[in-house]
């Protein structure tokens, strides 16, 4: 299998990854035994790309990892993130980028995870009261010191990029990007290219809806419960996109999860799709998605569903931080 190199960066991962969010929170119950169990087998199946962030489950996903990959990092690439600060009852605080904060959250991060060096450290979302050249400089420090390999972003705009770049190369920006959330083809895509700067797409299977398996909002009671996609009005349109995904996947004999990963992975090879499950057979069902081939009429008919998406990706209060 042809990996895929991470931007500048001399990372080169198998072209899907591991998100590993939902083994600790937002989509329902955890089991940490199975969670490593599907972890093991990624890494078994050929994944070597982790996606994590210092604010799942308010560290424990980093202790997962920890664990999990103990004996495993410098085989594998490991990624995490910082700014979203949490307190002792979970409780969102806000977001920091100020240099002192980058330097105390990535120590915690090392510490959790157990290790001396993380490989691509994301910027998870921007503190508008802080210039992104202080925010950038306080990461570049922590590349300088041998804490960190490579820089990321996440939820930025083209222009913020461009100012990070200027003060350190950045590898990666994450970004949502699936089938029903393509602003980011306007809002960074054309600056990541032009600087050679990797898409990494969270929440490509739309945080499982697209895979069809809610029939019903009541289906979700989590998280996703309250996201504005999933409001009544908004959820009866949006499950046509999922209608439209399952049409095409049963004509190729394919799952609608694979098809809307083989979407993001015909999209370029300097994106990288971070599916996240817990499950073996989830994982396993997700890289079939490689074998899957879509023609170009596949791919338009795929593009237009865009058109018909009901609702904002987040709630008003998460999208103000969004982009920035
Ligand atoms: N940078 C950011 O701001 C940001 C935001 C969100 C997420 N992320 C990262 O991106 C990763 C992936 O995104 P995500 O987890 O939000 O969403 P996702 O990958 O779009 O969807 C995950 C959901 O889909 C389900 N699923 C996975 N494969 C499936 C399959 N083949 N059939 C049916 N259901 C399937 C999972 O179920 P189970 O849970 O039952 O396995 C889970 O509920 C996260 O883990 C996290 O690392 C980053």
């Amino acid at each position: 299998m042809k990996k895929r190199k991470i931007g500048n960066s001399n990372l080169h991962v198998f072209p899907i990854g591991l998100g590993t969010m939902g083994m600790s929170e937002f989509y329902g119950e955890t089991d940490e035994k199975q969670s490593i169990s599907t972890i093991h087998k990624a890494i078994e199946l050929g994944i070597d790309f982790f996606d994590t962030a210092d604010m799942y489950g308010s560290g424990h996903n980093e202790e997962l990892l920890g664990k999990a990959l103990k004996g495993k990092f410098g085989k594998i690439t490991l990624a995490t993130k910082f700014a979203n600060v949490r307190g002792s009852n979970g409780e969102f605080l806000g977001i920091n980028g100020k240099p002192e904060y980058v330097k105390k959250a990535c120590e915690a991060s090392l510490k959790r995870l157990g290790i001396d060096t993380i490989d691509l450290y994301y910027y998870h979302r921007v503190d508008p009261e802080v210039p992104i050249e202080e925010t950038v400089g306080a990461m570049a420090k922590l590349v300088k010191e041998g804490k960190v390999r490579y820089l990321g972003l996440s939820e930025v705009k083209g222009e913020t990029l461009k100012r990070a770049y200027a003060i350190h190369p950045i590898s990666a920006v994450q970004s949502e990007y699936s089938i029903w959330t393509r602003d980011v083809e306007e809002a960074n895509m054309k600056e990541c290219r032009e600087l050679g700067v990797s898409t990494v797409a969270y929440s490509p299977l739309g945080r499982g809806v697209l895979t069809g398996k809610f029939n019903k909002i009541e289906d979700t009671n989590d998280y996703r419960y309250y996201l504005p996609r999933m409001e009544a009005e908004n959820f009866q349109s949006n499950k046509k996109i999922v209608a439209e995904i399952e049409e095409i996947a049963k004509s190729k004999n394919a799952k609608a999860s694979q098809i809307a990963l083989a979407w993001i992975l015909a999209k370029g090879e300097d994106i990288i799709p971070i599916p996240g499950t817990k499950r073996e057979k989830y994982l396993i069902e997700n890289l079939d998605a490689l074998k899957i081939k879509l023609s170009n009429d596949e791919i338009s008919k795929l593009d237009k569903l865009y058109e018909l998406v009901k609702g904002n990706r987040y709630d008003d209060y998460s999208m103000a931080n969004t982009l920035q």
